[in-house]
Formats: C-alpha cells, structure tokens, sequence
C-alpha cells in the first residue's frame, strides 16, 4: 500500500485551484439515469469515487465516456439494462445507492445491495426508503438488497424528514422529478451541492423550486432531456486547503475557482482563531502569522453550519492552539478516529462521546500514523506539514477518494510532500 510522506515545519505559498466537489458530482452522476439523452458535466474532479461510480452506471446500462483532461465526463443512460445493482458496486461507496430512486423512475422496478454502515457511524438509509415508499413505491429488504417496484407509476407526496439528510434529500428530490404531480420536501438538506443538482435537474426540464431553502416544491414532469452541467466548485476541498495554510505558520495561499460564501462558518471559526481570511467572490486569501493560533469551539452541524467533513482539518489547527478548545460532532457518531492518530504527534485530545477536548500543545513532532477515512486522513496530512520532522501517513487509498493532485497540489505551494510506493 502507497503511502505520503511528508518533512513538516514549511510555510505555504502560491495559489492553488480547486476542483468540483466530489460530493456533488457523484450525485450529478446519478442524476444522468433519469434521462436517455447525454449528460455532460464539466468541472468534474477526477477521484476514485468518480470511477467508482462510473463502473456500476456502465454495468446498469449506460455509456460513460471520462476525460479527464477536460474534467468533464459524459453520460448517456438510453439503453438501461436490467436495474440491479449489485453488493459489489455499491458497498465500497453509500452514494451509489441513489441509483434506487432514478432507476425506480425510470423502469418502474429496481434491486440495489444496501451500503452497510461504514467507518464514521451506522449511516442507514431508512429515510431514503421511507420518502420513496411516500412516493409510491413498495420497497422489501431481502438477503442484503433494497427491492422497489412502483406498478402503479409514482406519484407526489408531502414529504416532512424528521432530521436533515443530504443523501436522503437528494434521492428523493431525483426521484419526484419523474413523480406524476407536486411533491413536498420539508426539514430538507440546504447544502450547496443540493441546489446544484436542483440547477442541473431544472436545465435538464424538471420543476423545482425552492432548493436551497427549508421546503423543497418539486412539481413532475414526464421526460428529461440532456445537459451539459458544471460541478460546483468543492467547498471541502477549498477548505482543506485554507486550513492547511491556517495550520503553517509565514502561510499565504490564495485559493481559487471556489466560492467562498460556501465557507461562511469556516472563515468565522479561522478569524476567531487569528488566521486572516481575505474572502473575494471566486477566491480567498489565507495568511497565518507567526503568532500561536487562539482556541476555538466548534459545533458540526448541517449547512451553513460547521461542515462535519472539515471538523477532522479543523482539530489539526487545534491541537496546536493556544489553549484548550472542545470540537463536537453533532451529524456522525464515531467521528473523531483522526483523534488517537494525532495523539501520536503529540496532540493532546481527550474524547467523551461526540465532544473532544482538544488541549493546544506547543508543537508537534512526526510520527507513521494511519488514514482511517477521507476527511481524518487529509487532517493527518496538515498535521504533518505542520509537525517537525517526518510523518508518514499509510492507507491513503482513502485520500484517493476525494482529494485530486493531493501531493502535487501541496508541493506546488512549498511543502516537502511525496507519496511512496510499498514494494
Ligand atoms: C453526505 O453524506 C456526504 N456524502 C458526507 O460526506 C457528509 O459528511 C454528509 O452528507 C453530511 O454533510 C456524500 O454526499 C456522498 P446525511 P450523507 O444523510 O448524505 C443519518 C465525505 O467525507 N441518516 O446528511 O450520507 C446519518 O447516519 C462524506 O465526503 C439516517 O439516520 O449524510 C447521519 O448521522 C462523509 N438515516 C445523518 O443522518 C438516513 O436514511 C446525516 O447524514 C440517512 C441519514
């Protein structure tokens, strides 16, 4: 297994673009399913989910055509095959079980292997099934796999999620735009990336109003037709980024092809942790001082709040704070396993359950330590740049999934960074 090692302790400089987020395009990607015409998307980060994805769309009957050098990538879901999507393709990534709905819509029968919890929490999927059993359809869970048949077509529901999910926001907003008649998505996600698939949903024919706000109105059409679509830009990955400036003191890194009023809780929290963040519209800024940074509490939460998927960066920062400050996690229930692993720099963090106390440290040293998922692995990368000495970071196919150009990226800006391959 490849592994990234890194000489800690330079400042970051330069600039460096971003790309569309993962978590969007993935979604987009699916959303291809719902029409026989081509789907074209651009802006499209180049990640191993992506492929992933791409490899069971091909398997259900689509053609999908990857160029990479473009970052575009063109779908066309005319000949679906048999809608079965099996353990195998879908068990590594929980995206990819919703191909349900779209599938569902377009055939009126559909058998997908559930995704199975994963290294962050249980992550079911039960609202999913009980928002497209409200659209009509009659779901049983047989040896591991999600059966949906809806003979009688799908139709329009008042939708009300008792908690706020993305994954389950997004299925069921795919799914409705084929419903005969006007669904309701109340308690609905708010997320960037759920206004983008509204944005290209909408281009592609479908009626949608309202995304981005608390109460979805989705009112369906018969047929889609094609697009060609740009993923908007990652505010995770973008975040990243600006974190690790915010973690190397002398940084100055300015980020590009981002939004930055995506980021909104993120600056705050930076600010009050005296990092200056310069914020344009499709740029931002990111110096650090030399000055040791100021604790910050932080909550997760769902959009605008703090995005759970930049908590693991954030506590890279903390650690070597100025003080003690407590990090809890409100959407995932085992998201802290970056915790031990940055112990072993010498971070200082006690966990009670969803809360960390996180007591600042004056420096950290290297040490090999271990990616357990995407988001604690990168927060294992920034402590490193800003460790003294060598950190190697191993098992980071899980880097792989979500950060394209990881190490050249961080090279560019001056960071003494490689990957190694195990021989
Ligand atoms: C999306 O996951 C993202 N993944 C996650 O990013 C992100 O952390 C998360 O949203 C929250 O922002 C993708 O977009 C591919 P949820 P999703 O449904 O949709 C519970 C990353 O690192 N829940 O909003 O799965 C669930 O267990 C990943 O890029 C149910 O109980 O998140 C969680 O505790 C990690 N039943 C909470 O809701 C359900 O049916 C929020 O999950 C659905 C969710």
């Amino acid at each position: 297994m490849d592994s990234i090692v890194i000489n800690g302790g330079n400042a970051l400089m330069g600039e460096i673009a971003i790309t569309g987020a993962k978590n969007s395009a993935l979604k987009l990607m699916v959303a291809a399913l719902l029409t026989d015409e081509p789907v074209t998307l651009s802006n499209m980060p180049e990640l191993a989910d992506t492929k992933f994805l791409a490899h069971l769309l091909r398997h259900l009957g689509a053609k999908v055509i990857e160029n990479p050098q473009q970052s575009a990538m063109t779908i066309t879901a005319g000949g679906l095959g048999e809608p079965e999507a099996p353990y195998d393709l879908v068990r590594k990534m929980r995206a990819t079980f919703n191909v349900l709905g779209p599938l569902l819509a377009r055939k009126g029968h559909a058998k997908v292997s559930l995704p199975g919890g994963c290294a962050i929490g249980a992550r079911p999927v039960d609202l999913h099934l009980q928002a497209l059993e409200a659209l009509g359809a009659k779901i049983t869970l047989e040896e591991g796999y999600a059966i949906a048949n809806a003979p009688n077509g799908l139709s329009g529901a008042k939708i009300n999620f008792p908690f706020v999910s993305v994954g389950a926001t997004e299925h069921t907003m795919m799914t409705a735009v084929l419903a005969d008649g006007i669904t309701e998505l109340s308690n609905a996600a708010k997320e960037p990336e759920i206004t983008d698939l509204a944005n290209m949903l909408n281009s592609m024919g479908a009626k949608i109003e309202n995304a981005g706000q608390d109460t979805i109105t989705i009112t369906g059409v018969k047929k889609l037709g094609g697009v060609t679509h740009g993923v908007v830009p990652d505010r995770i990955e973008a975040g990243t980024y600006a974190l690790a400036a915010g973690a190397c003191p002398n940084s100055d890194v300015t980020i590009t092809n981002c939004q930055p009023e995506h980021l909104e809780a993120l600056w705050a929290a930076m600010s009050r942790a005296g990092i200056e963040v310069i914020a344009g519209e499709k740029q931002v800024r990111i110096k650090r001082g030399t000055k040791p940074l100021r604790p910050v509490d932080i909550e997760t939460n769902a959009w605008p709040g703090f995005a759970t998927d930049l908590q693991a960066q954030f506590m890279a920062l903390m650690v070597l704070a100025d003080g003690a400050s407590i990090i809890r996690e409100t959407i995932f229930e085992n998201r802290f396993m970056h915790a031990p692993e940055l112990s072993r720099l010498g971070a200082d963090i006690t966990v009670h359950g969803r809360e960390a106390v996180v007591r600042g440290v004056n420096e950290l040293t290297g040490a090999p330590v271990m990616a357990t998922d995407l988001r604690a692995s990168v927060s294992l990368i920034i402590a490193g740049l800003a460790a003294k000495g060598q950190t190697s970071v191993s098992r980071i196919y899980h880097l792989d999934r979500g950060f394209q150009n990881l190490e050249a990226n961080f090279s560019a800006l001056g960071a003494d960074i490689k990957r190694v391959k195990d021989t």
